[in-house]
């Protein structure tokens, strides 16, 4: 049975993935499967699609909930297709003034389960198959005001290139998304302590746009897709000025 496993599948892009996927794939998927917390929504999602569904509410980030995955997986023994990890969030403000459960829980999400999902995920994948990892522009330099999330992403966008190159004879591509800002439901989580940077308001992108150029970014195996034209250039300027001369710049804002 040839799958997609989606995380973060109950909003926001993970959604939009399973909606694009469900169609692009007319042949070659048998079934999505779509992971995150509230089945609810899941459940809503997967009866719009056309592929048969599955659904799995799961907390990626609890142990007793990844070892049904894995024993889910052994015995249903799939053809991953398609892997998304877009299950993530991330809190705006100063490093001290958020709470260590929400520090951490953003390492143990964007970080550690990402890297567990891909790691058992791997098992059954085979020539051809595609993983999409969810970074942010955020990896491209740290961020004050942002600072754990960004450091996550920049994992997310070191861990996703490495594993390209090393999975490339094995004909297995891995493509790092790094939006800008999107507008989704991450914001609620977001501004929970802080608030984004103004200009942020107005380089925001809709979701359906970058799942768009994610998936074509991953047809052509390319390792980072980067959607819009101001994020590109963001990007660019972050590998031609100093993290230093940009971070205080930032820090004025
Ligand atoms: N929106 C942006 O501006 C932006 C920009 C750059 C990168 N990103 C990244 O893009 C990805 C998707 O974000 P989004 O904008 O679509 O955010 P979103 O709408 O808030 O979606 C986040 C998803 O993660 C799931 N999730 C959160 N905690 C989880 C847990 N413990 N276990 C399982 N699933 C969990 C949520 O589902 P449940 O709550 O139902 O579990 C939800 O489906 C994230 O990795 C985010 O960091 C977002």
């Amino acid at each position: 049975m040839n799958i997609a496993v989606i995380t973060g599948a109950s909003s926001g892009m993970g959604a939009e993935m399973a909606r694009q996927v469900d169609r692009i794939y007319e042949d070659g998927i048998d079934e999505i499967w779509l992971i995150a917390r509230r089945v609810e929504r899941l459940e809503s999602l997967s009866r719009s699609l056309n592929h048969k569904a599955k659904v799995i509410s799961m907390d990626l980030t609890n142990n007793k909930d990844m070892h049904e995955l894995f024993v889910l997986l052994q015995k249903e023994n799939p053809n991953i297709k398609l892997l998304v990890n877009a299950s993530g969030y991330g809190i705006i403000g100063k490093f001290k003034d958020i709470p260590r459960k929400e520090q951490s829980g953003m390492v143990r999400l964007n970080c550690e389960a990402l890297t567990d999902m891909t790691h058992m995920a791997l098992k059954y994948m085979h020539k051809g198959a595609r993983i999409i990892q969810f970074a942010s522009s955020a990896s491209f330099v740290p961020q004050s005001g942002f600072a754990v999330y960004a450091a996550t992403k920049a994992y997310v966008m070191s861990f996703s290139r490495a594993l390209n190159e090393e999975l490339r004879k094995e004909g297995i591509s891995v493509t790092a998304v790094c939006p800008g800002p999107v507008k989704t439901e991450f914001f609620d989580i977001a501004e929970k302590h802080g608030k984004i940077l103004d200009i942020k308001k107005y380089i925001m992108s809709e979701a359906k746009n970058v799942v768009k150029k994610a998936l074509v970014d991953a047809y052509h195996r390319r390792s980072v897709s980067v959607y819009s034209i101001s994020m590109n250039l963001f990007r660019l300027l972050t590998k031609i000025l100093p993290h230093d001369a940009i971070l205080f710049l930032t820090g004025l804002l």
